[in-house]
């Protein structure tokens, strides 16, 4: 496997003296190609801080940063730009579209930045709206798109062109269920066809399509999916009681799974954990440490 992104040692602080806030505090983390990793966490636990430090858009305070084979904390201001313009694909919570651009126009701005003939960037660009089925959506503006088409043309902007590393923050916050679910499926399509993803998610059906959980509290890494599986991550879960384990349970379930029998873990996170696994249909969540 090869790693798409390293995180090394990565150290975040905002401010000095007194009013210093570390955001993040030696976190490593690798992420490879086909990989998908969730990351969860309470709020102000660093996620968007990791995610923003991991596409260039901010240098952390120390540690290092790898994408492919560029050391972002040597790369010029020209390199970092390039990078982001072909390798990156970010998805923001808020969609960030350019209001008075079309929908084809928002998602090949990249390419045609990175100087693309316009015929070029054009065809990626429906191919791209295509994919995420908003084919006869090409010419209209955000305003005249629902929130769940504007995710999606969001999604294109950040797939276009075979991005290789794609980094969504909360990409299904604002969406209703089945909109949400939708757009999970598509970061998975792109990350099944050669790219690597992180996504930041409070929603434990959302994350269930990654491949690897990290979870962030204080701006640390305090648990990660293993090769021992789902259960031995939640037995973790269950010892460090953390407000940001607590805080990617689902708040309802529909349906309230029984306990295995022989089980000594009715009711519970694992079971509930079960439920979420089963929520995802279709799809065996696979769970490594690679
Ligand atoms: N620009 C900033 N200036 C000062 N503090 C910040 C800034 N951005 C984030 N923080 C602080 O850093 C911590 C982590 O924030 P963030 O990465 O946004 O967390 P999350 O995305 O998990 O909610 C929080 O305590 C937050 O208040
Ligand atoms: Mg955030």
């Amino acid at each position: 496997m090869s790693a798409v992104l390293r995180l090394v040692g990565v150290t975040e602080q905002y401010g000095e003296g007194e009013t210093a806030v570390s955001a993040l505090s030696g976190v490593d983390l690798t992420v490879d190609k086909g990989e998908l990793v969730a990351i969860m966490g309470a709020s102000g636990s660093g996620k968007s801080t990791l995610l923003s430090i991991a596409g260039g858009l901010q240098q952390p305070t120390s540690g290092e940063v790898v994408v492919e084979d560029t050391y972002l904390s040597t790369a010029s201001a020209r390199q970092l730009a390039a990078l982001r313009r072909r390798s990156l694909g970010f998805v923001f919570q808020d969609f960030n579209l350019i209001p008075t651009l079309t929908a084809l126009e928002n998602v090949t701005l990249p390419l045609e930045l990175d100087g693309f003939r316009a015929r070029v960037a054009r065809r990626a660009g429906r191919d791209a709206l295509s994919s995420v089925g908003l084919e006869d959506k090409v010419d209209s503006y955000p305003d005249d798109l629902s929130g769940g088409q504007q995710q999606r043309v969001a999604i294109a902007r950040a797939v276009v062109g075979g991005r290789r590393l794609i980094l969504a923050d909360e990409p299904s916050g604002v969406l209703d269920s089945v909109t949400g679910e939708a757009v999970m499926k598509m970061i998975r399509t792109r990350v099944d066809q050669g790219a690597a993803g992180i996504l930041v998610t409070h929603e434990a059906r959302h994350a269930a399509w990654a491949d690897r959980i990290v979870f962030l509290r204080d701006g640390r890494i305090v648990d990660e999916s293993r090769r021992g599986g789902a259960d031995a991550l939640l037995a973790g879960a269950r010892r460090a009681r953390s407000s940001s384990v607590r805080r990617w349970m689902p708040r309802r379930r529909r349906r309230p799974a029984p306990a295995p029998a022989g089980s000594d873990r009715g009711g519970g996170r694992v079971s509930a954990w079960r439920a979420v696994r089963r929520s995802v249909p279709g799809r065996r969540v696979c769970w490594s440490s690679r």
